[in-house]
């Protein structure tokens, strides 16, 4: 087989969130993908970024208090670590926002520049005058244009499910400043999808087996019949203030995230072959023989198979080998969610103990090569985890090294390929090797064409003839008869080798378990798809057998879920009590049922007063919650407050707010919560009320 030379690819995540369970889908659909072709041999390279860029992150950083640029370099070290601690493994991992970035992202709208491909045009959108800033639509709220619902977002309906124009909105005001938007039209410029150059291009490309056959059927959607031109133009730029890179003279104007988020893979690529001496362009030449691979979920499709090959081949470079993208994760069956707890961050699951290979495995085994959803059953994992991992693969290891290792000097005896007992416990294999070539081939074909599942499946299939084996031949009872001595030998023998020929059919899925394997087997080198067809010879040492896996304790899983149960404003009825008393433990805006009106009386039953912020800091384990210690002029009240996402602690230090004086204490997981300050917005932007300066700590509000 002949040395491929292969770049991969995962979707760059954004730089203002957390990866989360979902995300993990795809990285570690990725990192399997490119272990498993490193084992053969071939030159991989796995690259991703951060994509920094655009006006979320924009906003986010100043709500912080900080550069966008501080908020992007601490949110890349966040993810790396999270990466790193799912052995997600990338030759490099790199921002957008970086000068090789930047440096393709010009090159590029030059040559479709050039090439006529830029045109440029007046656009009228929603502005907010206040905050003097055009407004995404995510951005611009109202009352639903359909049912009415209020503080719906620009383009759908979360009561209703309407979909609709920002400009819809009834009563629109802008999440940014509250203010009412205002429309102004400005010059925006686009890139000609709609040109044939592009539509052609993209009518044969789509369909030369660069997609999935669904994905390929939604490009078919998309781009219409021959003749039938169904792509607009494709608007590129955003109008200061905005995070990004400024468009080459157009001051004022800046890339769209979307224009130079995919061309963060070719940054991120560039800078690793000037850090290792990596020829860029034999892999992005036009008429390279690379392979390109890009891995993404089914979101952002549009984006990757018509974008960005279309960009791709107008400016002179190679398009996709191929695009694989997958479906998107459920937790129990459903949306991930924030009430339910099933909104589960990399963080929050490696905090709580639980082991990152048991999540690679999970994923491995609902795996496959389509945009299928997958559901992650919390239940059936910790089941499934046992039953295979624990139960059937490290179990052949358990139930034979001891005696090796108190019998025979830790030496394993000579294996005969073509004995009768090997013959049965390689059944699978020898049957493999007549039919189908041999079985590491067939298991390696699953993976290479991502069939995860199917891999997993022919590998359980092993596990179980190597355990009735060790059932039918009865080691602990050959032991007790002198005369066995060399079966019993020769049993745990066959035994370990299946435990190691499973052990690297495992490496792509469980990479640490494995090397602990090969330790345990005493093998220096790592592991490539070729070992498996080898045995250990005779009289090879093996090292003592420490325990390779723990079981799932389903106590850990409430554990996780309960962490991960936060909800500022509960909407919908929690079924199940437990999680319901889980949901509050970092609730901070009770929600009661209010009547419609209150009078003055029912108002002046709260006490609240103006507080100093004396220290504000991060609470261990908390996701939303900053601990505040507050100075009321008579006391000092400690407050854990639902604000982290939206302030940096040390910038709160010294400020005033208002709080709720005389609420009853609240003991919380991490402390006694004395009161509640007062914030305005939600998930989407949190700001905390402040009273006009000249006012003193202690004063009450009326
Ligand atoms: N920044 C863009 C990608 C730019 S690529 C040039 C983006 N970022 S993201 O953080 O929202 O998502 C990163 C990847 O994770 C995407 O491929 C997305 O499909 C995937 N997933 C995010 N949530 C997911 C699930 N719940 N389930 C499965 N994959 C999910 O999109
Ligand atoms: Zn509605």
């Amino acid at each position: 087989m002949s040395k491929r030379k292969i770049l991969v690819t995962s979707a760059l995540p954004y730089a203002n969130g957390s990866i989360h369970l979902g995300h993990l889908v795809e990285y570690i659909q990725t990192d399997i993908w490119v272990r498993f072709q490193k084992m053969q041999g071939h030159e991989v390279h796995y690259v991703c970024a951060d994509d920094t860029h655009g006006t979320p992150i924009m906003l986010r950083a100043e709500k912080e208090g900080i550069t966008p640029e501080a908020l992007i370099a601490r949110v890349q070290k966040e993810h790396e670590r999270d990466f790193a601690g799912f052995h997600v493994e990338f030759d490099h991992y790199y921002t957008t926002h970086s000068p090789e970035t930047r440096q393709h992202a010009e090159g590029i709208y030059t040559k479709l520049k050039t090439a006529r491909l830029i045109t440029s045009r007046a656009v009228e959108q929603f502005y907010d005058p206040v905050k003097q800033m055009f407004l995404p639509d995510r951005f611009i709220k109202g009352e639903c244009p359909k049912c009415g619902a209020r503080d719906q977002y620009g383009d759908n309906c979360e009561a209703c499910g309407a979909a609709y124009a920002p400009t819809d909105l009834k009563n629109p005001y802008s999440a940014v400043s509250g203010a009412i938007p205002v429309k102004k039209a400005s010059e925006h410029f686009f890139f000609k999808l709609s040109d044939s150059r592009c539509v052609d291009f993209l009518r044969e490309w789509t369909t030369s087996g660069t997609l999935q056959p669904e994905a390929a059927n939604k490009m078919r959607e998309w781009l219409g019949e021959a003749g039938e031109n169904k792509l607009s133009d494709w608007d590129i730029s955003r109008d200061a203030p905005y995070f990004g890179f400024e468009i080459p003279d157009a001051p004022g104007k800046y890339f769209y995230v979307w224009l130079d988020a995919p061309v963060g893979y070719m940054g991120s690529f560039r800078k690793l072959c000037d850090d290792k001496g990596i020829d860029f362009d034999e892999f992005w030449q036009k008429d390279s023989t690379a392979e390109l691979y890009h891995f993404i979920g089914k979101d952002i499709l549009y984006f990757h198979a018509l974008f960005w090959p279309a960009m791709l081949r107008n400016a002179g470079y190679r398009t996709p080998t191929n695009i694989y993208a997958h479906g998107f994760l459920t937790v129990n069956g459903e949306k991930m969610s924030k009430s339910r707890g099933t909104f589960i961050t990399a963080e929050s699951y490696l905090q709580q103990g639980l082991n990152p290979e048991w999540l690679r495995y999970y994923y491995a085994a609902k795996l496959n090569s389509t945009m299928e959803d997958i559901d992650l059953n919390l239940e059936d994992f910790a089941a499934r985890v046992n039953s295979d991992l624990v139960g059937k693969f490290v179990n052949i290891a358990a139930r034979c090294a001891g005696f090796i290792e108190k019998r025979f000097d830790s030496k394993l005896a000579a294996i005969n390929l073509n004995d009768e007992p090997i013959q049965k416990a390689f059944q699978y294999t020898f049957e493999n090797v007549q039919n189908q070539g041999r079985n590491s081939e067939w298991i390696g074909e699953e993976y290479n064409s991502r069939e995860y599942g199917k891999a997993v499946r022919w590998i359980m299939a092993v596990t179980n003839i190597a355990n009735q084996y060790v059932d039918q031949e009865k080691p602990w009872e050959l032991a007790k008869d002198p005369s066995q001595l060399e079966r019993l030998h020769y049993v745990c023998s066959v035994g370990i080798n299946l435990f190691r020929y499973l052990a690297i059919l495992l490496v792509p899925i469980l990479p640490a378990t494995a090397d602990r394997a090969r330790h345990f087997l005493n093998e220096l080198d790592p592991y490539t798809w070729k070992n498996a067809e080898t045995l250990l010879p005779e009289g090879h040492k093996i090292n003592s057998y420490d325990h390779l896996m723990t079981r799932v304790d389903p106590k850990q899983i409430t554990a996780l879920v309960e962490a991960s149960t936060e909800s500022l404003k509960p909407t919908t009825p929690q079924p199940h009590s437990q999680q319901r008393h889980a949901q509050h433990q970092e609730n901070v805006v009770e929600t009661t049922t209010q009547p419609a009106t209150i009078s003055i009386d029912d108002f002046s039953k709260i006490d609240l007063r103006v507080a100093r912020i004396v220290n504000a800091e991060q609470v261990e384990g908390a996701d939303k919650l900053l601990k505040l210690t507050l100075d009321i002029g008579t006391e000092q009240r400690t407050v854990f407050a639902g604000i982290k996402s939206a302030y940096d602690p040390e910038k709160l230090k010294g400020r005033l707010t208002v709080m709720v004086a005389n609420l009853a204490p609240r003991k919380m997981k991490f402390g006694l919560s004395e009161g509640m300050v007062l914030a305005a917005g939600d998930g989407g932007g949190l700001y905390l009320l402040g009273p006009d300066e000249g006012a003193q700590p202690g004063m009450r509000i009326k």
